[in-house]
């Protein structure tokens, strides 16, 4: 727990992958919980049209593609105002160490997921710390604490956003800005269409997000199988590793 604690009512938020899955649940707490303005970082300005009636100006789409500098650069201009920062946007490229396509994979989560993470938050950081209070939300995963082999390349991207939130936190220690790490197990989003298994809701998340905004939390483990992962993990990360392990080749045998 940190004594910072920034709630959303009345501030100004920056959410990236805004359009859908977590990103979207997100977006919709923000403005829920009372937020002044939502930027929306989107690769198609239309797709938050339908919220657009129910909002209405305080939903302000924003292009943003982490691949695409100029976006970074565009967006920074446009959003001096933003207090917290939510780094939502990700990609699943799931490939293992010794495939054929090792690298790319690696190179495909790493340039969204690491790259554009550091690039927006190293491009707003001014504007975060020249306000009363502010936040910066890096959405991690539970597999960014261990590695899923079936997912490898996937969880050292994960593995490299809680490394960077730490050393974020680190560097703002004693700031006005609250660095929290998300580390979601599951959750029932496009991301996931092709995983048979329980999941819980993007919304879910999204309320423990604004939760763990207004309570001042450092780690959020926002759904079901991540709490239990998370006390796992603080207590004994080498089972947690096992226990992946474990999972993934139950799943080859079926
Ligand atoms: N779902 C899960 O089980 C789960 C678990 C742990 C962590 N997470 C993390 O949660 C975050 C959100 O995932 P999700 O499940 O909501 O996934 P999703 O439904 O696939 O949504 C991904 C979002 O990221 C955006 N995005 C992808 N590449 C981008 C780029 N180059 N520039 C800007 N935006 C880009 C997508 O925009 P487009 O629509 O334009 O592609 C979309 O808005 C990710 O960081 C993911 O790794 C998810």
């Amino acid at each position: 727990m940190n004594e910072l604690k920034v709630s959303p009512n009345g501030r100004v938020a920056f959410v990236s992958g805004a359009n859908r899955g977590i990103g979207r649940a997100i977006t919709i707490e923000l403005l829920e919980a009372g937020a002044k303005k939502v930027y929306a970082g989107v690769r198609n300005i239309k797709s938050l049209d339908d919220l657009k009636p129910e909002y209405g100006e305080r939903l302000i789409p924003i292009l943003l593609d982490l691949k695409n500098d100029k976006t970074i650069i565009r967006a920074t201009r446009q959003v001096k105002d933003v207090e917290i920062l939510i780094n939502n946007a990700g990609v699943y490229d799931a490939s293992g160490f010794f495939s054929d396509d090792t690298l790319d994979s690696l190179s495909d989560n790493f340039e969204v997921n690491v790259w554009g993470l550091v690039k927006l938050s190293t491009s707003l950081i001014d504007h975060l710390m020249n306000k009363p209070f502010a936040a910066i939300v890096n959405v991690a995963s539970v597999l960014g604490l261990a590695s899923m082999p079936i997912a490898g390349t996937y969880s050292a991207s994960k593995a490299a956003v809680h490394s960077i939130t730490q050393g974020m936190r680190g560097e703002l220690l004693n700031s006005n800005v609250l660095v929290m790490g998300v580390y979601p197990g599951p959750i029932d989003t496009d991301m996931t269409r092709d995983l048979d298994m329980d999941k819980d809701s993007p919304q879910n998340v999204a309320k423990n997000i604004i939760t763990g905004l207004k309570e001042g939390r450092e780690y959020v483990f926002p759904d079901m199988m991540s709490k239990q992962v998370g006390e796992l993990y603080l207590t004994e990360p080498i089972t947690v590793e096992k226990q992946f392990a474990h999972f993934v080749s139950e799943e080859q045998e079926a």
